[in-house]
């Protein structure tokens, strides 16, 4: 079955892969970009990068309506059980570890980035994250700054690379060229700009000089709310 995917804005995704919604960073009720609401998504699984707050921010009330089981780190998945999530609906994962998820599987990869929760408590290492499903490969870079491992992630091809290029808190416009030429993804699909003034860029002028640049790969920039199905 096709996969789809949902660019929210800034760095919230929602693919339906396999008949089940997974949402990816919630971030509805302060996000500028976000034309949807965070109770209009009706998630079956929640993956989250970090702790931060445009990554976190509705994610407790969005699992306490839907029961949506919650993929994160320890330290955010601790957090989230004091804020009143039980142990059946939490699943706690680190870095370098996959696991099979009914839609698929889920690993969660290296980010150079920080990353602390709402109320100021640790929220362990930043991630991004890989999906293995309907033999494609989607790799999340999350919030992270430009790092040569990366290319260890292209092992099985890359499908889809979802990318920050906003520049100020992650790799801006020149690094994440860098990335998309280490990793030689299919589709390319930039995130985390024109939120806030600090990371403004132009997404379509960056698209351009890609294609220009990597031979293979193909970037496809969405406005919030936009959709594409995987080819
Ligand atoms: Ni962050
Ligand atoms: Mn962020």
């Amino acid at each position: 079955m096709a996969i789809t995917y949902r660019y929210i804005g800034h760095a919230t995704h929602i693919f339906e892969i396999a008949g089940k919604t997974v949402l990816i960073d919630p971030f509805f009720t302060n996000n500028p970009l976000a034309k949807v609401k965070a109770d209009e998504v009706n998630p079956h699984t929640i993956l989250i990068t970090h702790g931060h707050f445009d990554h976190i921010e509705d994610t407790v009330e969005i699992a306490k309506r839907t029961k949506a089981k919650v993929v994160a780190n320890n330290e955010i998945i601790n957090w989230l059980r004091a804020q009143g999530l039980s142990e059946e609906q939490t699943h706690a994962q680190n870095i370098g570890g996959g696991y099979q998820h009914i839609f698929g599987n889920v690993k969660l990869t290296l980010a150079h980035h920080s990353s602390s929760l709402p109320d100021g408590s640790y929220g362990g290492n930043p991630a991004g994250i890989l999906i293995r499903a309907e033999e494609k490969n989607i790799y999340i870079a999350g919030d992270t700054a430009l790092f040569s491992d990366m290319q260890l992630y292209k092992v099985n091809g890359v499908d889809l690379f979802i990318v920050p290029i906003g520049d100020n808190f992650t790799m801006g416009p020149e690094d994440a060229l860098s990335a998309v030429k280490l990793l030689e993804p299919k589709l390319v699909i930039p995130c985390h700009y024109n939120t806030w003034p600090a990371i403004k860029q132009n997404a379509d002028v960056w698209a351009n000089r890609v294609e220009r640049e990597v031979k293979h790969s193909k970037v496809v920039v969405l406005a919030p709310g936009g959709k594409l199905v995987l080819p």
